[in-house]
């Protein structure tokens, strides 16, 4: 089979998210997430689906950790609970929550498996919410005070930390559109959420390097981006473009990566739009922060995004979202979709590397920490899955960073989502995005065809 190729050192993984496997929702103390609070609303989840059992992954974690092995993964993204380690949101250490990460860790290692640790992959505590969530300032301390324990505790054994997992979602799809927990449709609060999360990020990098100078292991953030593209030649959707640029990427890569905030936020959501904030949460001192050196940058992406110019939705900016930025997306006629209703185009990879690359001179290393796609996957009578389409799908997207990397992008690792189907969020269980399909009622995990041409590939995708 022909396979793609990538150079010596190059890290293969994969990734999984804590409420998508963990279940053990009540269990050793863990406090109520804002995800578990909102698949509690009727109609917010497909299916009225939660996460109380998801995979079990909780009690079954060994067998998951011996599919990884049999894999022949380098390395592994989970993400820790925040409610299962501090179930008050901050103060006291629930040691029974942060045995379950040792123990995790530990059969990992013992698995010859590097554990790359996500610190807040969107399951904050409810009580935290309670008191505003990310709308407020103080939830940016809470997590960098969280990071600092998990930090301390596993640093002597995991060597690769994510603050965040894209807090685009967290603020814009959780409290903009209301698609994701707390299910918020607030103009300045999602605005105020995605500083928020970015200050968390910032003191929690700080607060590791104190824990260990020298020795804190390699640490960074992984950020969602989608290709935005115009879809046509006009002014208008040029514009349209580069609102929607600003709301997916630059919101992000801008303080991140260069301390400063994005050039069209003025026309996105300022007076250039009639000014739906005044963005007066920020303080002095914020992009500093927020600019900390990183190690690493971490890169999601799925799918590319056509926009055109489009009315705002709510004519009166005070009611007006933030994520109602007067862009609609186009989606052709004849494109190919995954099960999502997510264009399937591998170019994104080196659009987006090369933007990168371009964009910001001083760019960390990037490793993809998320990339794969959602499909029917038929079981068949002898309970194998036959997931083509998945196979092409990465196949085409890591010859795409290959070519990136050809042309200058330092690009170290890919981990694919997922190692096994999980709970899609807002989609519930409906959508499949793992290498190992999981019968939920019985708990099978089976290896499908996906699993089997991504363990060849690691066997044989390592150039001499
Ligand atoms: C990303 C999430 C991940 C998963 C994939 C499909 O946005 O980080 O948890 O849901 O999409």
């Amino acid at each position: 089979m022909d396979l793609p190729t990538f150079p010596p050192g190059f890290l293969w993984g994969a990734a999984t998210a804590s409420y998508q496997i963990e279940g053990a929702a009540h269990e050793d103390g863990r406090s109520p997430s804002i995800w578990d609070t909102f698949c509690q609303v009727p109609g917010a989840v497909d299916g009225g689906d939660t996460g109380d059992v998801a995979c079990d992954h909780y009690h079954r974690y060994p067998q998951d950790v011996a599919l990884l092995r049999d894999l022949g993964v380098g390395a592994y993204r989970f993400s820790v609970a925040w409610p299962r380690v501090i179930p008050t949101g901050r103060g006291a250490v629930n040691p029974k929550g942060l045995d379950f990460y040792h123990r995790l860790v530990d059969e990992l290692l013992d698995a010859g498996i590097a554990p790359c640790a996500t610190l807040y992959h969107w399951d904050l505590p409810q009580v935290l919410e309670d008191e505003g969530g990310w709308r407020v300032r103080s939830t940016a301390q809470a997590f960098a005070d969280y990071a600092a324990v998990v930090h301390e505790a596993l640093s002597d054994r995991v060597g690769m930390w994510i603050t965040l997992n894209e807090p685009f979602c967290s603020s814009f799809l959780g409290y903009a559109e209301g698609r994701h927990a707390p299910g918020a449709q607030e103009g300045h609060g999602a605005l105020a959420a995605a500083h928020h999360l970015m200050v968390g990020h910032g003191l929690a990098i700080q607060a590791m390097r104190a824990n260990g100078p020298g020795t804190a292991g390699q640490l960074g953030i992984t950020l969602n981006f989608n290709d935005v593209r115009p879809a046509s030649g006009s002014a208008a959707d040029a514009g349209a473009a580069r609102r929607a640029a600003c709301l997916s990427n630059e919101v992000f890569t801008e303080p991140i990566l260069a301390g400063r905030y994005p050039a069209a936020e003025g026309e996105t959501w300022g007076d250039g739009a009639e000014a739906i904030s005044d963005f007066s949460f920020r303080q002095d001192g914020d992009l500093a922060l927020i600019s900390t050196p990183i190690d690493f940058l971490g890169m999601n992406t799925y799918f590319p995004q056509v926009v055109a110019d489009a009315p705002r939705d709510q004519a009166d900016p005070a009611r007006r979202t933030a994520a109602d930025i007067g862009a609609r997306t186009v989606i052709g006629d004849d494109e190919p979709l995954t099960a999502m209703g997510w264009p399937i185009d591998p170019s994104i990879m080196t659009g987006l590397l090369g933007w990168l690359r371009t964009t910001y001179p001083g760019l960390p290393p990037v490793y993809i920490t998320e990339n794969g796609a959602a499909f029917a996957d038929p079981v068949q009578a002898d309970g194998t899955v036959h997931d083509n389409d998945r196979i092409a799908y990465l196949d085409a997207h890591l010859r795409a960073v290959r070519q990136a990397m050809d042309a200058g992008s330092d690009v170290r690792g890919y981990f694919c989502w997922s190692l096994m189907d999980n709970f899609e969020w807002a989609y519930g269980y409906a959508k499949r995005f793992g290498l190992v399909h999981v019968d939920y009622p019985t708990q099978t995990r089976t290896p499908k065809a996906s699993y089997h041409w991504y363990r060849q590939l690691i066997n044989a995708g390592i150039e001499d």
